[in-house]
């Protein structure tokens, strides 16, 4: 068994099969998390526990580019019941202000509960005496306290990639105690924004009671003593560096003037990329781009939308419900606009790699962030890491986490239809000057605050919190 002195534990692993390939064939998947921790796994030579993506597979422990893996595998039932079901179809909705009415179902918390178990009991035997185990997200909310059970040895971090809900929201799950109860076995705990530390102290205090002071949790233990877990904001971000590298490549940039070509040129692309999911407003962007074809305050012959809708979670209900008006809207503007020699709207319900969606952002004039609820949203920081020649506009829900350190985008509030045609027309018309003002201190912000500052910052909290454990000892 490995003694790793440094794991992660996710829902998932940061690899994926190879689609075609045989049972050994990984490769690196795409994503934010992934993408995020990628360099820290690197550097920290670590460990990283997570469910291979599969239901019903079993796969040993394996190095994976100096990385060792350590599969968890889930039933067929639990991937239901507990990813499906409690994470996606309860905590995701619950924890985006209630976009979707969350379903709460008395056997899908039973196996999460039982599937958190399973993670933590796999970090447990993975992490070496004194080890610094860092857990992930929604999914694993239980993990921090149970691993402290069995291991108070460890120095735990818990990150929540997602929102945490005002405690107006927070209040309906009926297991609300034995979350935070969970969470609050992590010495810190992350959170994406300010606000969201805030929605979390308060429900610690309304639920159990404890007091709070700063970013301080007081949290009375059997002993008598009180011990501190620190909850606050670290702002995750992207591997900076690495956009800005494949926006210089020739090739890169090569296949952006033939994505341009390939939708005849138009005088302006507009993007939108996202996973295909409702807290993304991938509806209110399109119902606002249809009104101002409608309107004629866009010229059809001039724009075309790209909307890349990445397939996600399709075995939930409101997912299924969700692509299928997308389809239908699409379809309508299509039918309505498009013409033999042009698009109105290009959708693609795929996902590609990194690479094509750097040429995409780069032959993007402006980049559509509409999202109504988002913990950070990496999209919108990598489309303006790209912008090397400071051209190209950000248009930028408030309720995207990114709006608190994005300001110089052009803000929207992507419920006000009107507003957000607004915005759109204005960032079209926008002058190159004003653009590249804009632009320039977006990239300040992106360039300066990467993936290696936030990671760096939360590992830099959880040795101060090992610090104060030991001279407490
Ligand atoms: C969000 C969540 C991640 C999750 C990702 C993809 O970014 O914060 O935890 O992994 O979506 O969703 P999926 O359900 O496919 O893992």
């Amino acid at each position: 068994m490995t003694q790793a002195e440094f794991v992660v534990v996710a829902n998932r692993l940061p690899v994926d099969r190879v689609p075609g390939g045989g049972e050994d064939d990984w490769r690196r998947s795409p994503g934010g998390l992934v993408t995020a921790l990628e360099p820290v796994m690197r550097r920290a030579d670590g460990a990283w526990v997570g469910w291979v993506g599969q239901a019903d597979h079993h796969v040993e422990p394996f190095d994976f580019d100096g990385t060792h893996l350590v599969p968890v595998a889930l039933s067929s039932e639990e991937v239901e019941l507990y990813y499906e079901g409690m994470s996606n179809d309860t905590f995701w909705p619950l924890y985006h202000d209630v976009i979707s009415a969350p379903q709460y179902h008395r056997e899908w918390w039973d196996a999460y509960v039982k599937v958190n178990r399973r993670f933590a009991e796999a970090a447990a035997d993975t992490a070496a005496e004194g080890a610094t185990v860092w857990v992930q997200d929604y999914q694993l909310q239980l993990v921090p306290r149970l691993l402290r059970e069995r291991r108070p040895d460890l120095t735990i971090g818990y990150f929540h990639h997602i929102p945490f809900p005002a405690y107006g929201l927070y209040s309906q799950l009926p297991w609300r105690r034995q979350v935070i109860e969970g969470l609050l076995g992590a010495d810190v705990i992350g959170f994406q924004r300010v606000a969201d530390a805030g929605n979390f102290a308060r429900a610690v205090r309304r639920v159990l009671h404890y007091t709070t002071k700063g970013s301080g949790i007081h949290i009375p233990e059997d002993d008598g003593s009180t011990r501190v877990a620190v909850a606050r904001a670290f702002p995750i971000s992207i591997d900076s560096e690495a956009y800005v590298e494949m926006a210089r490549r020739e090739d890169i940039q090569a296949r952006a003037a033939e994505i341009r070509e390939g939708l005849g040129n138009p005088r302006t692309i507009l993007l939108g990329v996202d996973r295909l999911d409702y807290t993304k407003g991938i509806r209110h962007r399109l119902k606002a781009f249809g009104e101002l074809l409608a309107g004629g305050e866009v010229d059809v012959a001039d724009v075309t939308l790209v909307q890349v809708a990445s397939p996600s979670r399709e075995r939930v209900g409101a997912y299924m419900q969700l692509r299928d008006e997308i389809e239908l809207t699409v379809a309508r503007i299509a039918g309505d606009y498009d013409t033999l020699d042009h698009t109105a709207v290009r959708y693609l319900h795929h996902s590609y790699p990194r690479e094509e969606m750097v040429a995409l952002f780069l032959a993007a004039d402006v980049m559509l962030v509409t999202a109504l609820r988002d913990g950070m949203n990496l999209v919108a920081k990598e489309y303006v890491a790209t912008r090397t020649d400071n051209r190209g506009v950000l248009v930028l829900s408030e309720f995207a986490g990114a709006a608190d350190e994005l300001s110089s985008a052009v803000m929207v509030n992507p419920h006000d239809i009107d507003g957000l045609k607004e915005a759109i027309v204005r960032a079209i018309e926008m002058s190159p000057a004003e653009q590249s003002r804009r632009m320039r201190s977006l990239r300040r912000k992106v360039l300066d605050n990467d993936v290696g500052r936030w990671s760096r910052s939360f590992l830099d909290a959880l040795v101060e919190a090992r610090r104060v454990k030991d001279g407490k000892d």
